[in-house]
């Protein structure tokens, strides 16, 4: 019998040892490794990471220039990209880290919000991979990992306040923890990235000898460098309403018509670059940074008042794609030092969409044992997903107004 035990217990262990990671260069078992899958909009990301946080191996192939052609994102489209290149990305990713699939301890991909048709091939694709491999699956939400990933790169203890601004969202929550969220405000309409692609578009920028590969956000931010922010003063949106809530499809009508008009007074066809497309990039992107900065400033004030953040110096994150726009930063600067939070934005490549920022929340679940499935769970995407406990609706009702402060936003 005790001869039995003793073998039982080494198959055990042989077992054990099997799904354990070996450091390579010190032999000793070193810490679990998250496999991170991202296909949400258009982009194909992967990366593998240890529990520390460190990137072993990533891989991103960025679909910008085919949408760029074809003036904008056809879902269609996307899904059949990132079929073509899931499986290769997710490869590169495990070739560069040197980790061997039987090594890893989850697989963590997006699964919710972002496109459907793209969402499907990511999950599809991974939930394959984790019944082959035998893995545990994490699936997660796009705006948490955007979220989180500031907390790859430093000590962020929570709560903490964070402004999400993307081509498909723009939210501000505050992060309690891991899979903690009160959601204090979100998109009414389009997203600002989205009006700023559009605006882009508008304008023909693709043609711009200096804007041809850049996305609208850049395109507008390189443009507005040389032109007069107050040379059309558009409406900052929602003066009236007391919430953090945004809205910008009513911008984008206001810059529509001052597009239109323009083009009849300098009798130029839409497609021909107007003179003063300088201009109207700084006063669209004056526009969306004041939107931005006054619904933030509300959103700290409602913190303070319901003590939601820490009262020594609390941090308040920006992070997605819009916010490596440094205009966008600097009228976020003006509100933070107002208020007396820290800001803080993860590095432009880590606040865009990447495989990076997936495989840390997977790490960040992991630690904490939160949302850990086995393989054969079957899960389902959801193309629609708010982020935490909606508080909107608490927030409006405090219809807290704001102290005037002069957004002199330095260049
Ligand atoms: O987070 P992201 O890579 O993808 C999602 O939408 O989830 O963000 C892409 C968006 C695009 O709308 C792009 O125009 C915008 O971020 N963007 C910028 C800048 N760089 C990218 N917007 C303003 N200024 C920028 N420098
Ligand atoms: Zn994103």
């Amino acid at each position: 019998m005790t001869m039995f035990n003793t073998k039982v217990k080494c198959l055990h262990r042989l077992l054990q040892l099997k799904h354990t990671c070996w450091c390579p260069t010190s032999r000793a078992p070193c810490s679990r490794l998250v496999l991170g899958i991202e296909t949400s909009c258009d982009d194909t990301g992967a990366a593998v990471m240890d529990e520390t946080g460190k990137i072993l191996g990533e891989s991103l192939h960025s679909q910008k220039e085919v949408h760029l052609r074809t003036g904008g994102i056809i879902p269609t489209v996307a899904q059949q990209l990132h079929r073509e290149n899931i499986e290769r990305v997710v490869q590169e990713a495990l070739e560069r880290s040197g980790v061997d699939p039987s090594r890893l301890s989850a697989v963590a991909t997006t699964v919710k919000p972002g496109l459907a048709l793209s969402l499907g091939v990511g999950l599809e694709f991974s939930q394959k991979f984790v019944r082959r491999h035998n893995k545990s699956f994490i699936p997660i939400h796009h705006m948490e990992a955007h979220a989180l990933t500031v907390r790859m790169l430093q000590p962020v203890a929570f709560p903490f306040l964070v402004l999400l601004v993307s081509g498909g969202h723009s939210l501000l929550a505050v992060a309690r923890g891991v899979d903690d969220f009160l959601l204090l405000g979100h998109a009414l309409d389009e997203a600002p990235g989205d009006i700023l692609d559009k605006v882009a578009r508008r304008l023909s920028l693709i043609k711009h000898p200096q804007c041809a590969t850049l996305s609208g956000g850049q395109a507008i931010e390189l443009l507005a460098k040389d032109g007069d922010r107050m040379r059309f003063p558009f409406k900052t949106p929602m003066g009236q309403t007391y919430d953090c809530c945004f809205s910008f499809a009513g911008l984008r009508n206001q810059i529509s018509m001052t597009i239109m008009k323009n083009e009849a007074e300098e009798g130029i066809e839409q497609g021909t670059m107007l003179s003063c497309v300088n201009d109207i990039a700084a006063s669209t992107q004056h526009t969306v940074a004041s939107h931005l900065a006054k619904r933030t400033h509300r959103a700290i004030l409602f913190c303070k008042a319901n003590g939601l953040l820490p009262s020594n110096r609390p941090t308040l994150v920006l992070s997605g794609g819009v916010s490596s726009n440094q205009y966008i930063r600097k009228a976020l600067t003006i509100i933070t030092d107002t208020t007396g939070l820290s800001l803080l934005c993860p590095p432009a490549k880590f606040c865009t969409d990447n495989g990076v920022m997936i495989a840390w929340n997977g790490v960040e679940r992991l630690r904490e044992g939160k949302g850990i499935l086995p393989p054969d769970v079957d899960v389902s995407y959801a193309p629609k997903a708010r982020l935490g406990v909606d508080m909107t609706a608490d927030v409006k009702a405090a219809a807290i107004r704001l102290p005037s402060v002069r957004m002199k936003i330095p260049r």
